[in-house]
């Protein structure tokens, strides 16, 4: 059985149970309080014959016996020996005992008795009220008075008619809006089985409309919001792919192109094979990084890459990097400036931490323009350590700001393969940092520079 029945099916019995108790409740109430009311008039008129029975002359009390009976609907039977009552109203026919030895024994006490029970002759059910007349506290008579049940329920009928038309009107309208209500609660949750079901199939660019606030149109936001998660997932794994089979692409194509000029060009001169290995031998340096590049990245992006934590003197980290630099510095006659507060210590990986540093200033230098300048400076600032990498070099476009981290993201994505770098270097720098707990800022101007920094908590190293 599906949910939308299940549901149909508890509003249904629910309130076919809460109407037919409804209904029953009122009936034997209704019913109650009118045979009551019944029993009450009964007693009421056998009350006033007992009274004209006292008062009157025989004559008198039987007129007024003859009148009330014309003008009732109750039967009334007046017998001077009661115990007549209790064989047969109707002679010797009947055997069964209208009234019992126990309300015979009451009457004789002068108890009024009232009994609803079934007539011995006509087989049906009377209401019957039998009042003692008492001379002297010795019985002389008896008035009974009775009627059949019928009459007092025949009011009923027609009420029986319009409760059961009400019923069936209530059944109805729980049948169509249990309908409708059912199927609002499930019309989502099927629309998420067809989504997940074409999630499955790698499509996830289908959406579920939500309408409600409730707990099912929350549950239908938050497949949204996975929905549209992995699709940008799955749409940065493409561009991932694409980035890497393309970026592999090209060092390949050179290497086999050479080699096989190599291989086969006999007429090659010395000078020609020297210069096609040294491209060779470059395009495989350059695919060595990518592909160590690629691993860094994978490490830091999986939870398991193993961080170290040690004390590093960051001023000192600086400029073992700067040291390393010199070379294409000097190149391009770039002045180097270091502005190193030497008390600043971090906690942290030393080879990872060299790494952010070394990426960067390569970007500064490989940015920077011959003659340029790049300032390097540690500062110690209370709890926070600061690095920070100026340079004037062609700076970043404001809208390429947002995106400068991500993997194989590049400015200029036609540059030339003398200064193309795989986009790679920030997005390693980011991972790191990360780990790191610090804060990276970039802030820069075209054309007039960058300025880079990166902040961490610093050791208590002053503090004592
Ligand atoms: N100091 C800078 N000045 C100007 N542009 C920069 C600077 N640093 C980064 N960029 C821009 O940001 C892009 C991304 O830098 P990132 O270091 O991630 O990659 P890359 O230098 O191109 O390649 P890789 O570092 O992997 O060799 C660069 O291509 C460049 O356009
Ligand atoms: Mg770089």
């Amino acid at each position: 059985m599906g949910l939308r029945q299940k549901i149909w099916l508890t509003i249904a019995v629910l309130t076919l149970i809460t109407v037919s108790l409804t209904i029953g409740l009122t009936f034997y109430l209704y019913e109650n309080f009118y045979v009551d009311k019944q029993k009450d008039l009964l007693l009421l008129q056998g009350n006033s014959l007992k009274s004209a029975y006292m008062e009157q002359d025989g004559d008198g009390f039987r007129e007024r016996l003859e009148w009330t009976e014309e003008n009732s609907e109750a039967e009334i039977i007046y017998t001077e020996d009661p115990m007549k009552l209790s064989g047969s109203l109707y002679g010797e026919a009947v055997n069964d005992t209208l009234i019992t030895y126990e309300e015979r024994q009451q009457l004789l006490n002068g108890e009024t008795v009232t009994m609803v029970r079934q007539h011995p002759v006509f087989d049906q059910d009377i209401l019957a009220v039998a009042i003692p007349l008492l001379e002297e506290d010795v019985l002389s008579g008896t008035i009974f008075l009775y009627m059949p049940l019928e009459d007092v329920y025949a009011p009923f009928d027609s009420i029986r008619y319009i409760l059961a038309g009400l019923f069936i009107l209530v059944l109805l309208l729980v049948i169509w809006s249990g309908r409708k209500i059912a199927s609002q609660l499930i019309q989502p949750l099927k629309k998420m089985e067809m989504v997940s079901g074409r999630m499955a199939a790698g499509d996830f660019s289908k959406r579920i409309d939500v309408s409600s606030s409730d707990e099912v149109g929350s549950l239908a936001g938050s497949f949204n919001r996975l929905a549209k998660s992995l699709e940008e997932v799955e749409r940065s794994r493409r561009e991932f792919l694409q980035n890497v089979s393309h970026e592999l692409r090209t060092p390949l194509s050179y290497m086999r192109g050479y080699t096989e000029v190599l291989l086969e060009d006999v007429t090659v001169s010395g000078e020609e094979r020297q210069e096609y290995l040294q491209i060779i031998h470059n395009e495989t340096a350059r695919l060595t990084r990518l592909v160590n590049d690629l691993l860094d990245l994978a490490q830091l992006e999986g939870d398991s890459y193993p961080m170290k934590r040690e004390p590093i003197p960051f001023a000192q980290l600086v400029m073992d990097v700067a040291e390393r630099f010199k070379l294409p510095i000097g190149q391009k006659q770039i002045r180097l400036r270091l502005e190193l507060d030497e008390e600043a210590i971090i906690e942290g990986d030393a080879d990872r931490l060299e790494q952010v540093i070394s990426n960067l200033l390569d970007n500064a230098v490989r940015y920077t323009p011959s003659q340029g300048g790049i300032l390097m400076k540690v500062e110690q600032n209370k709890e926070k350590a600061v690095l920070e990498i100026q340079d004037t070099g062609r700076g970043i476009p404001e809208q390429d700001l947002e995106n400068i981290m991500d993997r194989f993201y590049r400015v200029h994505k036609s540059r030339t393969r003398n200064e193309g770098g795989f986009g790679l270097g920030l997005a390693i720098v980011k991972q790191i940092v990360l780990k790191h707990g610090g804060e990276i800022d970039i802030s820069s101007k075209p054309d007039e520079g960058t300025a880079i920094s990166l902040t961490f908590q610093s050791m208590a190293f002053d503090e004592e």
